[in-house]
């Protein structure tokens, strides 16, 4: 059979399109199910959208938004042309509750062809995530921005997709906020867990109590009318606000004001004492104030999930308070915790008589809580999989603290339904609701607090909203990466606010040599940066060090750290990983010599001098190594010792902050100076 030439090309380039890999969809969280189709849809200033079936106030908002979004990502003033059919057809079945609902339907559908979309969903909700998606699917091409073709059916995994955000160590504006609770929209998330009273401020306008922020703040606190319009703002976007204040312990702030609370004598000042004072369960004055207080904030904070905190009650107060040790004898009660499980069974008919489910942290599961309660367990996975088979609902935190400075790969590697969880029953493992990203914010201020949540915490919204079998690290990274990107054009500032701030330290216009090295560090670990603080933390003082200005996790380090090892698995024959390497390596070698000038000259660069002159050092051991691995010729003993010497050094923390790159260097003077066939 003889087939026509035009045929035939068609054949040649229909089998070229099936060799070739399918295109990385830069979605996070990645979709239930995605099918990539033929073609793509044209990003035009013609595009528009058309809404069909339910009409609300809340939708039609949210469309306004994407479009503004979408016109801004893309830069495209969009004109529709009147009478064309719209680009993208939006149809809801059902409007949202008024007050979002845990477990309200975020399902949706988007099919995607060259000629046009579709969005469809049982809710407006699910419209909200739907456009989330579509806004991550438009990418530039090389002929124009567009969408690719594909079909999408997605829904999350758990129901409970939060952040929490500390804004009690250090007071976070509402604008701050703002631009957060966009990029937890942006990823589908849709709790924000509200820590709104703490030791270090009380940030709440009671205007029953009002010497809660008269005397326990420095002044910055949220009316009640901001709170009221952050809700709103936060419903329009799909995200529920829940409200905690911290007690009995962990409650500093509201003594100055009311230390009739406490369970010392006092005298109590905001900037305090380390007493670590905690409320008097025993007295009824106690749960009369509660009573007052708890019934205020439920009408101010609609939601229906109240969260009373109950973590890291500090004894000592209890313990020496004659009057309460007799109160723990006169009721039978063993110890301190008997009694807190008293004060929470008591706070906890209070919060349900204003109709709210209490939501504690995992010290406060006790079997004489009725099972309403939710648990949020932050100490081990284990009490979730405890409080689950007790008959509760639990929420995850241990493993999604952002505060601890993890790369991205560790949080993801955490999943709710595994360790202690792999073996609940399906009747138990159904009381997991999800789990929440923590922000604490000793170490944050609205300048680079977002730097600290995104964008790690997008895949941690990822894990709670996708599939449990998706866990590739290397497509995760890439992801996050695009992701993170787009997160910028919302407004946060977790990318551009380092520029401005090595600006600050350099007090000059050229970073480049600053840069390299905050390029490859990292903030200490965990909860090192508090131990190396020795004594307590100022939290009025400047956040505006290295540590404070770097990213979490050292992108660079780890591309680093993947070539070094493609180098090292090609048995040191990959000269394009070697070139590269090589380049690496030289910046580092000659960077001390540009920056140290500049380090010389400002107070807040002086510090990290002994980092910059590791990094050229590590740099010149790294290229020696090289030089060494390329004649094939094993380097000298003396010389290896003289370099584990010296990287050792560069691996011990300074200034807050490890070198990341040292690791990697390791390996290439070890390799080197080892026999190879
Ligand atoms: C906590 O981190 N103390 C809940």
């Amino acid at each position: 059979m003889r087939t026509s030439p035009i045929v035939g090309i068609f054949l040649l380039l229909a089998s070229l399109a099936t060799a070739q890999p399918q295109p990385q969809l830069n979605l996070m969280p990645m979709p239930a199910s995605v099918q990539t189709g033929a073609g793509q849809l044209p990003i035009t200033q013609s595009f528009s959208v058309g809404v069909v079936g339910t009409h609300d106030a809340s939708l039609d908002g949210a469309v306004q938004r994407f479009v503004t979004q979408l016109s801004r990502q893309t830069g495209i003033p969009f004109r529709p042309k009147p009478g064309e059919p719209p680009t993208l057809q939006i149809h809801a079945e059902h409007g949202r509750q008024a007050v979002q609902k845990l477990g309200e339907d975020e399902s949706y559908e988007l099919t995607v062809t060259d000629s046009g979309a579709k969005l469809t969903a049982p809710t407006s909700l699910g419209i909200l995530r739907g456009l989330q998606t579509f806004l991550q699917l438009a990418q530039i091409t090389s002929s124009g921005f567009a969408v690719p073709a594909v079909t999408i059916k997605d829904q999350p995994r758990f129901p409970w997709r939060g952040t929490l955000i500390d804004v009690s160590r250090h007071f976070i504006p509402i604008d701050v906020l703002k631009r957060n609770i966009d990029g937890m929209a942006a990823v589908k998330m849709n709790v924000l867990h509200w820590h709104l009273s703490d030791d270090q401020g009380f940030r709440v306008e009671s205007k029953v109590f009002p010497k809660l922020t008269g005397m326990g703040s420095d002044g910055m606190f949220y009316t009640q009318e901001e709170i009221r319009d952050f809700i709103a703002y936060a419903h329009d976007r799909g995200i529920r606000v829940m409200p905690e204040f911290d007690i009995p312990g962990h409650t500093h702030s509201w003594y100055p004001g009311y230390p009739e609370l406490a369970s010392g004598p006092g005298p109590y000042t905001l900037d305090g004492d380390g007493l670590d004072p905690i409320m008097d369960p025993t007295r009824e004055t106690t749960y009369k104030f509660l009573e007052k207080f708890v019934a205020e904030m439920a009408k101010l904070f609609p939601d229906a999930y109240f969260h009373i905190g109950g973590d890291e009650v500090d004894g000592k107060q209890w313990d020496a308070n004659p009057q309460i040790q007799a109160f723990i004898h006169a009721h039978g009660m063993k110890n301190n915790q008997d009694l807190q499980a008293y004060f929470n069974q008591r706070l906890q008919k209070i919060v349900a008589k204003n109709h709210k489910i209490m939501v504690g942290w995992d010290e406060i599961l006790h079997p004489d809580l009725p099972k309403t309660i939710i648990v949020q367990s932050w100490r081990g996975q284990e009490s979730l999989a405890a409080a689950a088979k007790q008959g509760y609902r639990g929420l995850l935190s241990f493993g999604y603290y952002l505060d601890l400075m993890w790369p991205a790969a560790r949080h993801y590697a955490v999943d709710p339904m595994a360790d202690a969880a792999a073996t609940l029953t399906p009747e138990e493992k159904s009381r997991i609701l999800g789990g929440e990203s923590c922000q604490w914010a000793e170490w944050v201020t609205p300048e680079n607090i977002d730097s600290h949540i995104w964008p790690r915490n997008a895949v941690i919204a990822e894990r709670l909203w996708s599939p449990q079998e998706i866990k590739d690290v290397a497509s995760m990274y890439t992801r996050m990466n695009a992701v993170s990107l787009d997160l910028e054009w919302l407004g946060l500032t977790h990318r551009s606010a380092r520029p401005h701030m090595l600006h600050r330290m350099a007090g000059t216009g050229d970073i480049t040599a600053l840069r390299n090295l905050a390029d490859v560090v990292e903030p200490v670990k965990d909860y090192n940066r508090w131990s190396d603080a020795k004594g307590p933390i100022d939290f009025h003082a400047p956040l505006t060090r290295m540590i404070d200005a770097v990213y979490p996790e050292s992108d660079p380090a780890r591309h680093f750290g993947d070539l070094v090892q493609t180098f090292v698995q090609s048995g040191y024959k990959d000269q394009a990983a070697e070139a590269q390497i090589r380049m690496w390596l030289t910046t580092w070698r000659d960077n001390d010599a540009r920056l140290h000038p500049l380090l010389d000259q400002t107070f807040l660069l002086q510090e990290d001098e002994p980092m910059s002159q590791d990094l050229s050092a590590l740099g010149a051991a790294g290229l020696q190594a090289l030089d060494y691995l390329d004649k094939g010729q094993p380097a000298p003993d003396s010389w290896k010792t003289q370099q584990l010497a010296l990287i050792d050094q560069a691996k011990k923390p300074m200034a807050d902050l490890l070198l990341m790159v040292a690791a990697p260097v390791q390996q290439l003077v070890e390799a080197s100076a080892a026999e190879h066939k």
